[in-house]
């Protein structure tokens, strides 16, 4: 068997080298090996110094996020480190890529760090629901102090070689030749007394620091318990030597270890590259250099600024000259505000103003362009006549798609004469801020076509799921499942303020009725007035967005709508609750009340109903992407892991029996997918059989 740690030397110097593909992860396996190479260097007199390095694109990315539902197996990381750091020859890491986690901590325990100058270092561990681990809490302030350790653990941020430098974490930066950088500061260090971490006093500091972080990570990492079990345990370490500190922090990680934010935290890290697995992931994309937009509207600039902050050129089309002159100023003003925020650098805007960016009113500009993305007014006559035109101008092998939220991409295509050539590609607002992308795949595409969305879904660094055609894909699918349950919610007896509020504690950014008001109500009444013909007479229909909105109340930008926002701060709206009150009435409905956990209950079952519906029918391919979809879109909180990850902990048999319980009262929307039944049958066959 080949082992995943090597050990060579020469001149008395050993270099160790960790091998295990594709992210030199510590597995048990390279634990083992570590701490073999340990035993052999220690005993051999010959050797004198020693080299830590990796092969392959990084430095050890961090401990086995796998092992970590299974029983810790010996020896344990911080053990192999203290072995490291104990070695009475010095020891230098020679880091490139990214050492993360265990594999920064590993890092720490040796005496010296060089890093190539484009590596990064990082403790990402809250960011998986958990704290380093392997000395990362007790040997990090010890190195940089306690503020910016600080900064690094509570936030998960990575920091590259120049910063790294600038703080003291490395030692060298090397511009080229990583392992000859490392031996030469190897030479240097050679008969130098060995610095070693643990042996410096705790870097204590004034309480304060942790008070004013305490709000921070309040605010940014709201419901999260990881960031704050990482400052309470520096906090209370601050005093303490190095031995009673790392004995609390591995207790605080064994804690955090398996804990429901733990699982569901790395349930979506797994699930996010996973979602790049597809049936056309060995078709050939056709390479995209320019990209081509139609309509200049909020979702095509911010489309145009994406794939210009990725570096390609676009070709901007809107109606007539002087639109085209806005939607170009419109790009441009979103590309400014990211050269503020140091997104962009100045000469690069300069480029694109210079020239990667051209907007014109002419069709036939696009005929150079690989890939055109329609961003036009959601109507399937308004797209249908664009695509009638691209196809006309577009060359042969370009690929069409539309950016869609909810119309049928197979009925676009169809006017075509290249429908194996149109895909959705659908963004999320803002689209050169949200990194989630749904390639919506009609019948005829074929799998090259899907390949160039995927292409450049990674190209403009977004987070691009597999759809199938549906109203609404999966997303906004799902949105209108929860945000019917919404409505029959408040029809039944919440008032909107109070569902609200229950989004808001599950720990949503915002609730679903001030996410209308602030989208507009219009939108979600123009839309249904489109699904009304198709809409089955039996389904229990809601009237009182439609009520809302007939009174000109088309939220946030009319200063009313569920809220009322003329005295600055919205309050619940006088009218559409006189408006609730008289539906309930004429429907004969008793008011009743609901607690925060009753109505996100049905609202999560909501969601999982409808995501099993999804995947019954080959939607979504996988569980994961439809978590992956509500995390990165919709705001559903990442510590959660989404919906169906929610499902597979409640245990599919009990959410079919909460989702049977509601179908009693209300037999059509809570159809349960067939899928969710047999899924819960086949777990019953399998648990009577014992
Ligand atoms: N353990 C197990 N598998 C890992 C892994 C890890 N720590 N990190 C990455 N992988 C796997 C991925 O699942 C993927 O597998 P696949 O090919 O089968 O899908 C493969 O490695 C490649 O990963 P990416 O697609 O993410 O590759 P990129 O090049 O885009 O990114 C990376 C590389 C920056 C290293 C990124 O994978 C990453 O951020 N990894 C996680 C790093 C991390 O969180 N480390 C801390 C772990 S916790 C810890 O160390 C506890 C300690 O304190 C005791």
């Amino acid at each position: 068997m080949t082992t995943p740690v090597s050990l060579s030397h020469a001149d008395g110097i050993a270099v160790i080298t960790i091998d295990n593909p594709p992210v030199n992860a510590v597995s048990q396996a390279v634990r083992q090996g570590l701490a073999d190479s340990m035993a052999k260097i220690a005993a051999d007199a010959s050797i004198r110094g020693i080299i830590l390095s990796c092969a392959g694109r990084t430095f050890v990315a961090g401990a086995d996020i796998r092992e970590f539902g299974k029983p810790p197996a010996p020896p344990m990381l911080r053990d192999v480190i203290a072995g490291i750091e104990a070695l009475d020859k010095p020891v230098v890491a020679a880091i490139h890529g990214t050492a993360l986690g265990g594999g920064f901590e590993l890092a720490l325990g040796c005496h010296y760090r060089v890093m190539h100058r484009s590596a990064f270092v990082g403790l990402p561990e809250v960011t998986l629901g958990i704290i380093p681990g392997a000395g990362g809490t007790q040997r990090l302030p010890r190195l940089i102090g306690i503020q910016a350790s600080i900064d690094m653990i509570t936030s998960g941020r990575r920091v590259d070689a120049a910063e790294a430098l600038k703080l003291g974490i490395a030692d060298a930066v090397a511009e080229g030749d990583l392992l000859g950088s490392a031996r030469k500061l190897l030479m240097e260090k050679i008969a130098a007394p060995i610095p070693r971490l643990s042996d410096r006093p705790p870097a204590a500091t004034a309480p304060e620091i942790f008070a004013k972080a305490r709000q921070q990570i309040a605010t940014r990492a709201r419901g999260q318990i990881s960031p704050v079990s990482a400052l309470d345990l520096l906090a209370e370490t601050a005093h303490m030597d190095f031995a009673q500190g790392m004995a609390r922090e591995a207790e605080i990680f064994a804690g955090l270890r398996n804990s429901g934010q733990a699982r569901a935290l790395r349930h979506i890290f797994f699930a996010e590259r996973e979602i790049g697995k597809i049936p056309e992931a060995d078709a050939r994309p056709l390479p995209v250099a320019g990209l081509g937009v139609v309509g200049g509207g909020l979702m095509g600039t911010g489309i145009a600024a994406s794939a210009l902050l990725a570096g390609m050129n676009v070709t901007l089309i809107e109606r007539d000259a002087a639109s085209a002159e806005g939607a170009r100023n419109r790009a441009l003003g979103l590309l400014k505000a990211s050269v503020e925020r140091g997104k962009l650098a100045q000469a690069d805007y300069d480029a694109i103003a210079a020239g990667r960016l051209h907007a014109s009113a002419s069709y036939a500009d696009l005929a150079e362009a690989d890939l055109v993305i329609e961003a036009a007014f959601e109507d399937l006559a308004v797209k249908q006549a664009i695509f009638r035109e691209l196809d006309k101008v577009a060359k042969p092998e370009a690929v069409l798609a539309t950016n869609t939220s909810y119309l049928d991409v197979g009925a676009i295509a169809a006017v075509t004469a290249r429908p194996e050539r149109v895909i959705g590609l659908h963004f999320f607002s803002p689209a050169h801020i949200m990194k989630l992308l749904e390639v919506v795949v009609p019948p005829k595409a074929r799998p090259e076509a899907v390949a160039t969305g995927f292409a450049l879904g990674r190209r403009l660094g977004k987070i691009a799921v597999r759809a199938g055609v549906c109203d609404g894909f999966i997303g906004n699918r799902i949105l209108s499942a929860y945000r019917k349950q919404a409505d029959y919610l408040i029809e039944d007896g919440a008032a909107p303020a109070e569902v609200d509020a229950a989004f808001k504690n599950f720990g949503l950014p915002m609730g679903v009725f001030e996410m209308q008001d602030m989208a507009g109500l219009d939108i979600g009444w123009a839309n249904r007035r489109a699904l009304a013909p198709r809409r089955d007479p039996r389904e229990r229909y809601v009237e009182i967005g439609d009520l809302i909105c007939e009174r000109g109340h088309l939220g946030r930008k009319a200063g009313r709508g569920y809220y009322n926002y003329s005295g600055g701060v919205p309050v619940p709206d006088d009218e559409a609750l006189a408006i609730i009150a008289a539906e309930r009435t004429r429907k004969g409905i008793v008011s009743r009340s609901f607690t925060s956990d009753e109505i996100m209950d049905r609202i999560l079952l909501a969601m999982i109903n409808e995501g099993a519906r999804i995947l019954d029918e080959g939607i979504a391919l996988r569980s994961g992407d439809i978590d992956v979809v509500m995390v990165n879109g919709y705001g559903f909180p990442r510590w959660r892991g989404g919906p169906m990850h929610m499902a597979d902990e409640m245990g599919l048999a009990e959410v079919l029996r909460r989702i049977e319980a509601l179908a009693r009262d209300d037999t059509w929307f809570w159809k349960p997918s067939g899928l969710l039944k047999q899924l819960a049958d086949a777990k019953r066959r399998f648990a009577d059989k014992g």
